[in-house]
């Protein structure tokens, strides 16, 4: 086995190596003046069992790239096979037509990663859990809720409600009340535009209650801000917000600094410099 690290998280990359008391293959990854990526195994691959560490965080079409071109310089050096390691799948929330005339890229990203000879995907907290069937190759789809669900339990938090943003996360926050032994709520959610979010209702009792919001990623920190005003004025106390993926795009971490907000747990899939100002928690995934 050898594992390699493309740009995009090599903390993450290293701290796994750690666990597996390995070290990083060397490779090298650089730009043409064009943009275009140049990648070179640096050590011998003939007959190993290749794993590529990638994350589709920013800039996701770079990083993506990056990964087909790694995987493309594995395949040619004859590898034995090829597993890459994606703990943020970008793309997934593109997972079914909501409208006419557009794609499926979660569908078309999937396709394309067999394409250039990978042939496993290690991946965590899928936005949507049936992408593992848009593969005809194995997935090992992780999750981040046992690490979240132990974090949780070293705050003793007082009277907890785990709360759903939306009807796409209540399977994973049926999971965490159930983890945590305390009752769930479900907000409705609407999207007027990408990264527009409306809540339009609760279902479930909050009021005198400390909302432990559960998400799979925080991306421009929207919804999250109209979840936690929503929970504020039906009375409950400031909320924990755990999302396995810290994407932070814009003003997210601006946002996320809103007194309706306790804590925020996260995860080390995606790499970002936390603003001091913030309760950050991160849990590495590495194990
Ligand atoms: C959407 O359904 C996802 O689960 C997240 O709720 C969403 O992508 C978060 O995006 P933002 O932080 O921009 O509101």
């Amino acid at each position: 086995v050898i594992i390699f690290s493309g740009t995009s998280n090599i903390q993450l990359a290293e701290h796994i190596c750690t666990y597996l008391q390995t070290s990083l293959g060397d490779v090298q990854i650089s730009r043409f003046k064009s943009g275009e990526i140049y990648v070179r195994y640096e050590e011998s691959i003939r007959n190993k069992d290749v794993f590529l560490i990638q994350t589709l965080s920013h800039p996701v079409n770079e990083n993506l790239m990056e990964l087909l071109v790694m995987a493309d310089a594995a395949r040619r050096a004859s590898a034995r096979s090829i597993s890459a390691v994606i703990p943020y799948f970008a793309y997934a929330r593109q997972e079914k037509k909501d409208a006419p005339r557009e794609p499926i890229t979660a569908k078309m990203i999937a396709d394309i990663l067999a394409t250039v000879g990978i042939e496993r995907v290690i991946t965590i907290d899928l936005h949507a859990p049936a992408i593992q069937g848009f593969f005809n190759i194995p997935v090992d789809h992780l999750t981040a809720l046992d690490r979240i669900t132990s974090y949780l339990r070293t705050k003793k938090i007082e009277k907890p409600v785990v709360v759903s943003p939306d009807a796409g996360r209540v399977k994973t926050a049926e999971k965490l009340a159930a983890y945590l032994d305390a009752p769930f709520a479900i907000m409705m959610k609407k999207r007027p535009a990408h990264n527009k979010a409306k809540v339009t209702h609760i279902i479930g009792e909050v009021k005198g209650f400390t909302p432990i919001i559960i998400e799979d990623m925080i991306d421009t920190g929207g919804t999250i801000v109209k979840v936690v005003e929503k929970l504020m004025e039906k009375g409950a106390k400031p909320s924990y917000i755990c999302a396995t993926h810290p994407l932070f795009s814009d003003q997210a971490q601006k946002k996320l600094k809103h007194p309706g907000i306790r804590e925020i747990v996260v995860t080390d899939t995606i790499p970002f410099e936390a603003d001091a100002s913030n309760h950050y928690t991160v849990l590495s995934m590495a194990p």
